[in-house]
């Protein structure tokens, strides 16, 4: 898909390494009623946070303003999810995800992310807000073995950007057959909220 020059994660985005951080396996719940906020410039560098954000993510609003928003990037997420949310976002839709996110601490949280395009008067899209919300249990035990696949893709391949590439396209494939898109999937999880979701099992 078309990327404006100049932007996106293939374009110079600062890469912060968050290897420092050793994940412990813990997951941080925060409230059903509480909303995690940001908003970013057009290569995902965070300008805004709220509250709710630094609590959970465990970094002060210092830490967070300025800093692209993989330092926040668990490595238990597969990289082609990316990928299909920045085709998505840069070329001018909105997306909604499931995100397994990294505390300073190791521990993880998951959200539901809606994330958008900001437009200026003359249409030019000139950043990205994310909101998130506690996705259900059985939203997460759904998508859990579809990223486990796609990372188990990843792993074959040396390079970052080949191997999200390559998850992403099994990604299609795979829910191609189930007449579904990964938007489509996570409306369906959402719809259905826990009862009898049919998760995707290759
Ligand atoms: C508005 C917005 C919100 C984002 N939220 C997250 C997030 O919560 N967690 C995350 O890992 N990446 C998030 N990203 C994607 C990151 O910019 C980045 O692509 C991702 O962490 C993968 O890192 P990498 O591109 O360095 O491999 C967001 C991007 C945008 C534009």
């Amino acid at each position: 898909m078309a990327r404006p020059s100049g932007s996106g994660p293939s374009s110079g985005r600062q890469r912060v390494r968050t290897s420092r951080i050793v994940p412990t396996g813990t997951i941080r719940e925060f409230g059903s009623e509480e909303i995690i906020v940001s908003k970013t410039d057009l290569k995902g560098i965070i300008r805004y946070t709220n509250e709710v954000f630094s609590r959970v993510a465990g970094y002060s609003r210092e830490e967070l303003i300025g800093s692209p928003h993989s330092l926040i990037r668990h490595p238990d997420m597969p990289g082609g999810v990316f990928r299909y949310l920045w085709q998505r976002i840069e070329s001018g839709h909105e997306v909604f995800a499931l995100v397994k996110n990294l505390c300073k601490d190791g521990a993880g949280y998951w959200v539901l992310a809606h994330v958008t395009p900001s437009f200026d008067r003359a249409g030019h899209i000139v950043g990205y807000h994310s909101n998130r919300r506690r996705p259900e249990h059985g939203w997460i035990s759904a998508i859990e073995p579809l990223y486990a696949r796609m990372r188990a893709i990843e792993s074959g391949h040396q390079r970052p950007a080949v191997a999200a590439e390559a998850s992403l396209e099994a990604l299609g494939r795979e829910l191609a057959d189930l007449q579904t898109t990964y938007d489509a999937y996570i409306w369906q999880l959402i719809r259905h909220r826990d009862n009898g979701v049919r998760a995707v099992t290759a």
